[in-house]
């Protein structure tokens, strides 16, 4: 069933929503573009959490994160006591972690060739769930190997304030509205970009309920 209400939206984030909206050099926002992948890009993705539930991982001093995550590809993102790196195996099963579905190495090999980055051959992608409350503090993507190679992040269900900052942590970030199949891609000069994301609003979407998720694709071994 299709509900009809869009989530409540305060009148400040209509101003955020501009078809294209230039971030500056190496960076492209893809309104829409995973629009038409988007159920399928879901159904995928229940897949991929039955054999990789989604987990708060708790970092360096003990704290829990408020954004749910998992993986799927030859490499996982995974932050512990230890730190941040990648593992070809999920710590909480010992099994490598799910294959990348076709549909979502296709959307992001193809968003980042229209944000003009060839030869993106993603082997991770961190899959973040937030759900009201949940947020993301402004950092840097640094643990990838080649930072020649963008990042591809695809956003779904509920809409979330991307926080897009500088190369610097202090740089007081831009706040641009990610909606349901918005992409956006960075890289070159961008590539270190401090970024994250709002606190999320509650809402109710109708492919994701009360969750927003956010994929995204990395080249990191
Ligand atoms: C991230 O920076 O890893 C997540 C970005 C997002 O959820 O949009
Ligand atoms: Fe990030």
């Amino acid at each position: 069933m299709m509900r009809s209400n869009p989530p409540t939206l305060s009148p400040d984030l209509f101003d955020m929503r501009p078809r294209d909206i230039d971030l500056g050099p190496g960076v492209r926002f893809l309104r829409g573009f995973a629009l038409p992948d988007g159920q399928a890009l879901l159904a995928s993705l229940a897949l991929v959490t039955l054999a990789a539930p989604f987990r708060h991982m708790v970092i360096r001093g003990g704290r829990r994160m408020s954004v749910a995550m998992t993986n799927c590809g030859s490499l996982g993102w995974v932050a512990d006591e230890s730190g941040y790196r990648y593992d070809p195996t999920d710590p909480r099963t010992g099994n490598p972690w799910p294959e990348m579905p076709d549909v979502f190495c296709n959307v992001a090999i193809r968003a980042a060739n229209a944000a003009d980055f060839d030869g993106f051959a993603p082997d991770v992608c961190l899959i973040n769930r937030y759900e009201a409350g949940a947020r993301m503090s402004l950092h840097q993507d640094r643990n990838e190997r080649d930072f020649d190679q963008p990042i591809v992040s695809v956003s779904l269900g509920l809409p979330a304030v991307f926080l897009w900052g500088g190369s610097s942590r202090t740089d007081r970030p831009r706040r641009i509205l990610l909606e349901h199949g918005d992409v956006v891609v960075w890289g070159g000069p961008a590539r270190k970009t401090y970024h994250g994301v709002h606190r999320l609003s509650a809402g109710d979407h109708p492919l994701t309920g009360r969750f927003r998720y956010n994929l995204t694709f990395r080249m990191a071994g």
